[in-house]
């Protein structure tokens, strides 16, 4: 195992739910209409485009793509708001002693997150150092679950993606991992993530070895 493709929001830091908090602010303000917990799951891991693609199909509500622009845009401001206080006390418990493990072991860690703010999110977390490469979302075709963004993250740290492992929490994030043919570890539960490799219930429990010996069986 060479290489690490870490997700961010929900992983590294706990800024998953701030993106959906985002979400139904927007959808309140021009709606008036309420989403249901549900919906965040299928938003998770998803492009920002593609989440509101999905959440104006729930609600069954069709817009212009300029009004659709200016809502991302609108999206992403209060999203960023909810940023400004970050600090690395948001950084999910298990995680920075894992990237310690990692380093230790000569893992390279590239990110491999659909967030566009990702190099800000690093950065509030002071992480920026730690991570070898930060795969772009925008330059990649298509977003989770398709596989672009962890076949980017592999190959900006020079490493094949069956020599690495992904980290996810999000559907979308695991089926990716598995697509890019590389070793998939989940965080959640095992109803959502059921097609992760080897599952983690939270953060916490992020283990080295256990996920070094996973993907060395794995691969045998
Ligand atoms: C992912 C989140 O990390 O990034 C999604 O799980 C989000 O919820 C996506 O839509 C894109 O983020 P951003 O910051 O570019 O809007
Ligand atoms: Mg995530």
């Amino acid at each position: 195992m060479k290489g690490v493709l870490f997700d961010l929001d929900g992983v590294i830091a706990d800024t998953a739910v701030y993106h959906f908090q985002a979400w139904r602010k927007l959808i309140k303000d021009h709606f008036n209409r309420e989403l249901p917990a549900a919906l965040e799951k299928q938003t998770k891991g998803v492009s920002r485009n593609d989440s509101l693609t999905a959440i104006l199909a729930y609600l069954d509500i069709k817009v212009s793509d300029a009004a659709f622009q200016k809502m991302t845009d609108e999206k992403n401001k209060v999203f960023r708001e909810l940023l400004a206080s970050l600090t690395p006390q948001n950084i999910l418990p298990g995680i920075s002693d894992l990237i310690a493990q990692f380093k230790e072991h000569d893992v390279k860690l590239s990110l491999a997150s659909a967030s566009l703010n990702g190099p800000y999110i690093l950065e509030k977390l002071q992480l920026n150092s730690a991570f070898d490469a930060i795969a772009d979302p925008s330059k990649v075709v298509a977003g989770k679950p398709a596989p672009d963004i962890f076949l980017a993250a592999a190959s900006a740290i020079n490493v094949e993606p069956k020599e690495c492992v992904g980290i996810e929490d999000s559907i979308a994030g695991i089926k990716a991992i598995n697509s890019a043919g590389a070793f998939s570890v989940g965080v959640g539960n095992k109803s959502d993530l059921n097609q992760a490799k080897l599952l983690f219930p939270n953060t916490s429990y992020l283990n080295y070895q256990q996920i070094v010996q996973a993907w060395q069986n794995f691969n045998q």
